[in-house]
């Protein structure tokens, strides 16, 4: 394959929602001797791809910004000090390109790919090649773009803190999103029974399938929690995805056990008064850990997982470059079960 020297890439000139996505054409840097160029086979969409557009991201995002932290593609051209990778092949980098292990700091944070730095909803993309991880063999690119950050934020919640799931330990997953599918699909594979809530009856059934022992409609169910201790015979689960942010967290420490653990991920459910928080957290002895997403040592360890249990990540619905916006309005609408995805290249 010949080099490219240029791209095509969505930038945000503007971030007051989706219309702001703009198709444009830009010349590629020259490749520095530690980086690889990408070839992008397909993209994956988070919440947060949806707040960066709307210029609602908490954690800050650059001017006009190429949008997309999620990708899987082929290695095409590689820098003159890079060791141990190939042309062709199948890879994707960090969400995070600098985290390559242990904690996040202030620096790792401001590598992340599609708001701090530009991302990857391009055709091409040069990154160092020490964010990079191979894809899963069984998987497509289609199916390997949902890992970066849905899968690792998951993989991190429940299996990279302190104390890990254990087999036969209760795992409660909010919602049917990106990040609380790979949590039941993830929580099943390493022996834990799961309660899964969700708006909908029919995304239930979908949860079921996928191994989820008890389902709650969070609509019919208002004070789901009181279900969830009903299912745990009053001891609460061990570990909580808590996605949901203000708007569930105080509903999650009541649903988790005494020195159980709340991974504090998401803010989808809205504003609440959380002002007992504090009380409720130190009264039952919970532990709490906020997690963000998480290093190439763990997606490497992430996908050791996959590999072994042949894991499939759930891809909802494809969409093509030309049409991201519809991917974004898709996303926004909730109808998912999953993650939505954008095949970027044409082969
Ligand atoms: N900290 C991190 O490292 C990290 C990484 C990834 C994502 N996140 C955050 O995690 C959250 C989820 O991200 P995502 O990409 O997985 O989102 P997503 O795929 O867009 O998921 C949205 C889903 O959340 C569910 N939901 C909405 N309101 C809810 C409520 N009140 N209670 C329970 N579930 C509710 C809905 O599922 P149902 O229709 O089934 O109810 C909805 O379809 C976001 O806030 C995102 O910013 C954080």
């Amino acid at each position: 394959m010949s080099i490219p020297q240029k791209t095509r890439e969505y930038r945000l000139p503007k971030v007051d929602g989706f219309h702001n996505l703009t198709l444009t054409e830009a010349p590629l840097p020259k490749l520095k001797s530690t980086e690889v160029l990408l070839k992008v086979h397909a993209v994956s969409l988070q919440y947060r791809d949806l707040i960066v557009a709307k210029g609602t991201y908490p954690l800050g995002q650059k001017e006009n910004p190429v949008p997309g932290s999620d990708m899987a593609g082929e290695i095409i051209a590689i820098g003159e000090d890079v060791k141990g990778w190939k042309v062709g092949e199948r890879v994707s980098p960090n969400f995070a390109v600098d985290h390559v292990f242990g904690d996040p700091t202030a620096e790792i944070k401001a590598t992340g790919l599609g708001a701090p730095i530009d991302g990857v909803l391009t055709e091409y993309k040069i990154v160092p090649a020490h964010s990079l991880v191979r894809i899963p063999e069984h998987l497509s690119y289609e199916e390997a773009s949902t890992l970066p950050c849905a899968a690792l934020t998951a993989y991190n919640a429940l299996l990279g803190g302190n104390p890990v799931l254990k087999g036969g330990d209760f795992v409660l997953v909010q919602g049917t999103g990106g990040v609380s599918i790979f949590g039941l699909q993830i929580a099943v594979a390493s022996g834990a029974t799961v309660i899964a809530t969700s708006s909908s009856d029919k995304k239930l059934e979908t949860a079921k399938k996928l191994g989820a022992k008890y389902v709650i409609n969070y609509k019919k169910t208002p004070n789901w929690e009181e279900e969830v201790l009903k299912i745990t015979n009053g001891r609460g689960v061990d570990h909580v995805l808590e996605v949901g942010g203000p708007g569930t967290i105080l509903k999650s420490v009541e649903a988790v056990r005494y020195a159980g653990n709340v991974a504090v991920i998401g803010f989808v459910a809205g504003q609440a008064d959380t002002s007992q928080l504090p009380l409720l957290v130190l009264g039952k002895a919970i532990n709490m850990r906020g997690v963000l997403i998480g290093s190439r040592q763990q997606f490497e360890e992430m996908n050791r997982l996959i590999e072994a249990v042949k894991l499939k990540p759930v891809v909802d619905k494809v969409f093509n470059f030309e049409h991201a916006r519809d991917a974004y309005e898709y996303q926004d609408s909730q109808q998912h079960v999953g993650k939505v995805v954008i095949k970027v290249s044409k082969d």
